[in-house]
């Protein structure tokens, strides 16, 4: 494997050879000097044409953690400002000799085009409404680190802005090929056109799904993909939609609560939901980096010991 654009370009076994590894990872990163010299003389390169907070850092904390070094590419101060377009800018820093690129950007298919211009890896960090398939990888690690690998006849409802989402097209991937039913929930309007190439299924209450669902993936409403023209107001949504106290004491005691972040407490989800016992969105940005050191690791490493 070069490169990881896609969830839907993985196998079953290439997967749980991810969910393998990661677990490996996550070992290494509990221990009191988290680090391996697996991908030393290595050189991975961020560049995020798209704000992040945690796939960003985490994306470079892994390859850190795996001795790699690290190339921060900050859009906002480089020549992209003057107008330089995507095929320079990435020709110019696979000049400087590097391994592999960790992309984000506004354009779906961006990441596919890049492996036709440079000889790097590249890792797909989020392209549009496309795929994040490293958040997959670590929600479904995180899924899996609960409740075992195989995840047949468990529930999963993720709920809000599905129709802007590359982490519900991407999570609907990885679950289903672990078994799991997964729904999607929101009003019509935030669900996809078509559910043709989405392995699950779509509703459009919540409230009768809570008493059976294993876990349970709150999205944002991504108001820069123009998501708020296409609803009432925030308040009502949050009325339908939102994981209110009183909604979440309605589901099973052992059903997970999720978030990819970023959070708008208070919409969504409500703080001392997000705060609460079965919340496992703190695990999820831990179990993050061992995900993705996991993806460094295979697309720049194999060969060599984990450890
Ligand atoms: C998401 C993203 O950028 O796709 N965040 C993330 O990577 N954890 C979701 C979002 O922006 O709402």
């Amino acid at each position: 494997m070069k490169h990881l654009l896609s969830i839907a370009d993985l196998t079953r076994s290439d997967l749980d050879e991810l969910l393998d590894l990661a677990a490996s990872f996550l070992s290494v990163t509990q221990r009191e000097t988290p680090k391996v010299p697996a991908l030393r003389g290595r050189t991975v390169v961020s560049l995020f044409f798209e704000d992040s907070t945690r796939t960003r850092l985490s994306f470079e904390t892994a390859a850190k953690r795996l001795s790699a070094d690290v190339m921060v590419f900050s859009v906002a101060t480089s020549s992209v400002k003057k107008g330089e377009g995507l095929r320079d800018t990435v020709a110019t820093i696979a000049a400087m000799g590097i391994d592999a690129v960790v992309v984000r950007h506004a354009a779906a298919g961006a990441p596919r085009r890049i492996t036709e211009w440079i000889d790097a890896s590249i890792v797909n960090a989020g392209d549009g409404r496309h795929q994040h398939p490293t958040q997959a990888l670590l929600d479904a690690f995180t899924i899996t680190q609960h409740r075992g690998r195989d995840l047949s006849g468990m529930r999963v409802a993720i709920v809000g802005d599905v129709r802007n989402s590359r982490v519900a097209r991407s999570d609907v991937q990885a679950l289903s090929m672990l078994g799991a039913e997964v729904t999607l929930v929101a009003p019509p309007t935030l669900l996809p056109e078509t559910l043709e190439g989405w392995p699950c299924s779509s509703a459009v209450d919540l409230d009768p799904l809570l008493p059976d669902l294993d876990a349970v993936m709150l999205l944002r409403i991504q108001h820069e993909r123009d998501a708020s023209t296409r609803f009432p107001s925030l308040r009502e949504y949050t009325a339908r939609y939102g994981l209110t106290e009183a909604r979440a004491r309605r589901l099973r005691p052992d059903a997970l609560i999720m978030h990819p972040g970023p959070m708008n407490r208070g919409v969504e989800i409500a703080a001392a939901v997000a705060d609460g016992p079965q919340s496992v969105i703190g695990e999820q940005v831990t179990n993050g980096v061992a995900a993705r050191m996991a993806v460094l690791w295979k697309l720049l490493g194999a060969g060599g010991d984990v450890v």
